[in-house]
């Protein structure tokens, strides 16, 4: 199943590292990243799982929980923490699925045949509150994901959610934003008091909104 941008994503349940997770239950009202990795006991994913146990203070910051899958079994995956933790200084702190029977890579397409016809691939959704997909991304095997772009998308669908506006390329938290087109000026004015530099009428860039304000 192909799953879009604003598609609920699929409930499930499956066996992981903390015990049986019902997904939706699971997410309950924060944001997830749900990714999946090719295999255990690799080198690419072993720094991959040690990055986003270190992150971990930074997701919760934007209360978001993190979700690993692989199609291993439940046993390597808790063999492997054991090296996560010794190779990367951080022991897994979120839970990893053990999808052996391929019902969680099935249902998010997580397995790209033409690329591996048994492993999946390096797929990432970040899922809102109301459990709709606001971002899919997919890696291959050899290349391990920069977290850091993750978190920069979750600020941005954060403040994106708030606001009037969208963030320009590169954009990280607190950069000027632009002001989206379906505003008028005259709301603008109301909406960003303290004006903003129009570039072009279709490009107003404005200081980033204060979360909370
Ligand atoms: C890795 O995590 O290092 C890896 C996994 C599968 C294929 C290639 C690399």
């Amino acid at each position: 199943m192909t799953l879009r941008l604003g598609d609920i994503a699929p409930d499930f349940e499956q066996d992981s590292t903390a015990g049986k997770i019902r997904f939706h239950e699971w997410a309950g009202d924060d944001w997830v990243i749900l990714f999946s990795h090719p295999k255990d006991f690799t080198p690419v994913c072993t720094t991959e799982l040690g990055e986003v146990s270190r992150l971990k203070p930074e997701f919760d910051k934007r209360n978001t929980k993190a979700i690993g899958l692989s199609v291993d079994p439940i046993d390597d995956h808790h063999a492997w923490a054991g090296d996560i933790e010794e190779t990367q200084g951080h022991g897994l702190n979120f839970p990893l699925l053990a999808d052996s029977d391929r019902k969680v890579s099935d249902l998010y397409d997580m397995i790209h045949p033409n690329a591996n016809d048994t492993l999946t691939v390096r797929s990432v959704f970040i899922i809102d509150p109301a459990k709709k997909i606001r971002l899919t991304l997919t890696y291959p095997a050899s290349t391990g994901r920069n977290f850091a772009e993750i978190l920069r998308v979750l600020d941005s669908l954060q403040l994106t959610d708030g606001y009037k506006v969208a963030t320009p390329v590169n954009w990280c938290e607190g950069d000027d934003c632009i002001i989206v087109p379906s505003v008028s000026n005259e709301d603008a004015k109301t909406l960003f008091p303290e004006g903003w530099d129009e570039k072009k009428p279709y490009l107003r860039m404005v200081k980033q909104p204060k979360k909370g304000s």
